[in-house]
Formats: C-alpha cells, structure tokens, sequence
C-alpha cells in the first residue's frame, strides 16, 4: 500500500493505469476507519485491478457549529488498518490541495439533497457532491463504494452519476452492524459507553418496524408507524429525533403506506452532541 499525499502525484497515477487498461475502484472516506470501511475496500478488491481509498474530512460539508474540528483523526491509526487490507494506494490530500484560494464551485443534486439530512444539514450534499466530483476526476474510477449507512448520500451520488454522464459503475454495501446491532460509524467514537447502549434504540426501531409489517394484514400507514418509533426513541432520556421517516428508496419522497421498495429512515441526536443514523427496508427480500 502506497500512501499518497500529492493531488498532481494522484492524477498521474491514475492516468498511468488508464493508460494499462487497468480497472480502477475508489472508496471515499473521511478516515477513522472501522469495520464498515474495510468492508467497502474488501469488497471492490475483487473487481479491480487497482483499489484507492480516499481520506479527506471534507470540509465543505460540514455546517457551522457542526463536528468538523472534533472529526477524529489520525493518519498512522489509519493506514496501520488500510494496511491489512489488499488495497493499492491511501489517497489522503491536504485541504488547500483540494479548495485552492478562490475555490468558488459546488456541484449541487437539487431535490434529493434537500430532504432528510439535507433538511437538518443545510448544504451537507453540495459539500459531498462537490468532494466526491472532484475524487472522481482525481482518482479515474471505474467503480467507486458508498455504504447504504448513508442511504441519502448513496442516492445523491447515483443520480449525479447518472445527471452528469459519468461512466463510474456506483456499487452500494450494506450497513455494517456491532454483533448487538449499532450501525458501525466514525460517530460512534463521540458515545460515552451508556450512550452506545441506549443508542441501539435506533436499531431496536428498525427491528420492531420489520416485525410490525411482517405481521400486518393490510399495508400500514406510514406516518402511524413513524409515529411509533418516534415516541419509542423519545422514552430514551437525552435522544431527540431528528426525523423518522418512510421514504421511497428510490425517490426518497415519503410514502403513504409501507410497501415493498419502503425505506425506513431515522436520524437522532444524542444529548446534543453526537447525531446519528440508520436505515433499513422494511420487507424482508
Ligand atoms: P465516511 O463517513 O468516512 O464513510 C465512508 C464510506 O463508508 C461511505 O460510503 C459510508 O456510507 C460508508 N460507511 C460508513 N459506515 C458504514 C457502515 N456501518 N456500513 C457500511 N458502510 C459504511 O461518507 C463519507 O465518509 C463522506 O461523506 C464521503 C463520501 C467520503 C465524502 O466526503
């Protein structure tokens, strides 16, 4: 595993390997790396000849008074992990590489970004769309990984892909749990011990839905069982919901009544600190 830092170094790269014919895949991070990540680089190991992880906290889609200067960070930790897995070169540039002065652009996906998080994170998915953009030109992929952990972004980037006639095949992973069911992310590292456990509240959401609609006779109403979950998370002191949705895994636009392509998707804060998320479709494949 080579670690590169140069953004023109990068660029160089990639366009040898184009020149080869080699197959590239990317997986973009933002670093810390836990189970959920190393999945992603295992899984694009076996459909490319050469692997780039990308480690960069965007700063651009971060909002004020939002994580970015506590995001945890630490490159040796990092690549120490990235080294166990089978992958060709860590892609972590610096900041002014990435914005330099002037930098003034943002590439914006309008309606799928504003819902959900983008509601509760005004300009998160600019942020993203724009990093992620510039990965792409930067590292060539073929194919590139996002986890459905972050369902929204995942459905951001497929249509940026598809508006903007990128050839980048977009693979998606399944969310990544603990063995007690926590969604595994970097966020989790901000949760004092109690606050990890009543933080499986979220998972405990999805799995009393799932049986709810598995035992239904009729389809259920999905703002009564949104509702539901609301008031189950709110019984746990310190968690404010951010939204509990139902949502069209497609369109992401709110369903009437829970059906097969259904996503449930939930977003809290725990004692104003830490926001966390999860989702899951509600019928079993
Ligand atoms: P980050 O939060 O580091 O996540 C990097 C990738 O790992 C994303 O595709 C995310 O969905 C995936 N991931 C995180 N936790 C996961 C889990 N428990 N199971 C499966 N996949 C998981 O997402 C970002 O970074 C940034 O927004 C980025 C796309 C890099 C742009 O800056």
């Amino acid at each position: 595993m080579k670690l590169v830092q140069d953004l023109s170094e990068m660029t160089a790269l990639a366009a040898s390997w184009r020149g080869q014919g080699l197959k590239i895949a990317l997986v973009p991070t933002m670093g810390w790396f836990h189970a959920g990540h190393l999945a992603l680089m295992r899984q694009v190991r076996q459909s490319a000849d050469r692997v780039v992880v990308s480690l960069f906290v965007n700063p651009i889609q971060f909002g004020p008074g939002e994580d970015l200067a506590a995001y945890p960070r630490d490159l040796q930790r990092d690549m120490d992990l990235a080294a166990g897995e089978d992958i060709d070169v860590l892609y972590a540039p610096s900041a002014p590489d990435m914005y330099p002065a002037g930098f003034q652009t943002t590439i914006r996906v309008a309606e799928l970004g504003l819902g959900l998080c983008g509601a509760s994170r005004p300009g998160h998915f600019d942020g993203v769309c724009t990093v992620v953009m510039k990965l792409f030109h930067q590292t060539q992929p073929h194919l590139a990984v996002f986890g459905e952990k972050d369902f929204q972004q995942l459905a951001v980037i497929r249509r940026m892909v598809r508006d903007l006639d990128l050839s980048i095949d977009i693979v998606a992973h399944p969310i990544v749990r603990e063995t007690n069911g926590l969604a595994m992310s970097s966020r989790n590292s901000y949760l004092q011990e109690d606050e990890k456990e009543r933080a499986l509240c979220l998972y405990r959401a999805i799995i009393f839905a799932q049986e709810k609609v598995k035992n239904a006779i009729q389809p259920l109403s999905a703002a009564e069982l949104c509702a539901e979950l609301e008031e189950h998370i709110h019984q746990i002191p310190g968690f404010v919901v951010d939204y509990v949705e139902i949502v069209d895994a497609d369109s992401l636009k709110r369903c009437e009544t829970v059906t097969v392509n259904s996503r449930l998707i939930l977003a809290v804060k725990v004692n104003e600190r830490v926001r966390l998320i999860d989702n899951a479709r509600l019928y079993e494949l």
